[in-house]
């Protein structure tokens, strides 16, 4: 193990994440009562320019008025290049002080957009004697963003999570997709001829590089690594297959845009029981040798390293914040 010892950014349950527009706050008591992990309330692109005053006050009344339960509270402000951010920033603070666990920073493409975020931030909270600090959710979605992405993962405060936004990222690139967050046919490899045998297509994720890219970033600081959006909502298969690939390279939760994808999501990135069982079979097996004064610690025949212990933590953590749901 390296000697830098990576500090792990607060623990929250974060397997779903479901963003609701905040022009359309008839959708928040729902939100509300559903199973989602964190809710982010939409004050970027669900909602246009001119109802962006309008949404900003729906939000803020839903902060002070609703009873939000044990979710975590998001809002996803507007991008430094608009006009409208400064004022997200301040009102949230000022007219819903102490009633938001995060803020989420849309299109971030270097460290200094989420330098400018906490400069804003912290002069309003002191001003308003906040004593809960907003941790930051960023959302990498730009060639930007994930050029700086190992950087802009650094910045030591108040980082809790990455997000990849895959519909603006796509629009970035100038990638070519057809489904947002889905596979695309064109990305596939064909098969070699072989005399008259068929030639199969197989299909790829065109997504792996840059997912794999902010996962690294994001652990490599101690930050969650959550994917976004899938837009077909009516393909639960599709969304499942997704969030099956990103879970497989690290990340730990994937955004719902529809109330619909909430418990695929939570199913999804749970532990299941048999992995729980063996990772409490791992701990025990650790303490067992720590007692009997043994350095290495073996299992089913097999020796356990420092790695899969840290993984058994983590897992047995996860099943701990899952129960207490
Ligand atoms: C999310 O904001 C996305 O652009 O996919
Ligand atoms: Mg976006």
């Amino acid at each position: 193990m390296s000697f830098k010892i990576i500090e792990q950014a607060t623990a929250r349950l974060n397997r779903s994440e479901l963003a609701v527009p905040g022009s359309n706050p008839t959708l928040f008591e729902k939100a509300a009562k559903s199973n989602v992990d964190v809710i982010f309330l939409d004050l970027e692109d669900a909602v246009a320019p001119d109802e962006k005053d309008q949404a900003r006050k729906n939000i803020i009344e839903g902060l002070n008025d609703i009873d939000w339960n044990t979710k975590v509270m998001s809002v996803r402000i507007n991008g430094l290049d608009t006009q409208f951010m400064y004022k997200d920033v301040v009102d949230l603070i000022e007219k819903a002080p102490g009633k938001l666990d995060l803020i989420m920073i849309p299109k971030v493409g270097t460290i200094s957009d989420v330098y400018a975020v906490d400069m804003l931030c912290t002069q309003v909270e002191d001003a308003m004697n906040v004593e809960k600090r907003l941790g930051f959710e960023l959302i990498i979605e730009t060639a930007l963003g994930m050029q700086n992405v190992n950087e802009i993962a650094s910045y030591n405060r108040r980082l809790e999570s990455l997000h990849f936004g895959v519909a603006d990222y796509a629009a970035s690139t100038k990638a070519k997709t057809t489904v947002i967050g889905g596979p695309n046919p064109n990305y596939h490899v064909l098969t070699d001829i072989d005399g008259d045998k068929p030639r199969h297509r197989h299909w790829g994720d065109m997504w792996h590089h840059a997912v794999s890219k902010m996962v690294i970033a994001a652990r490599a600081n101690g930050l969650r690594p959550i994917d976004g959006p899938f837009g077909d909502f009516g393909d639960k298969d599709g969304y499942i297959a997704q969030a099956n690939r990103s879970a497989t390279l690290g990340c730990e939760g994937k955004w719902a845009i529809h109330p619909s994808q909430i418990d695929l999501a939570n199913e999804v990135m749970s532990p299941s029981d048999k992995e729980v069982n063996q990772a409490k079979r791992i701990l025990d097996a650790m303490e067992i040798a720590k007692k009997e004064g043994k350095g290495a610690v073996s299992l089913d025949g097999r020796l356990i390293d420092i790695a899969s212990i840290r993984q058994a933590e983590v897992l047995v953590e996860k099943s701990k914040l899952i129960a207490s749901r």
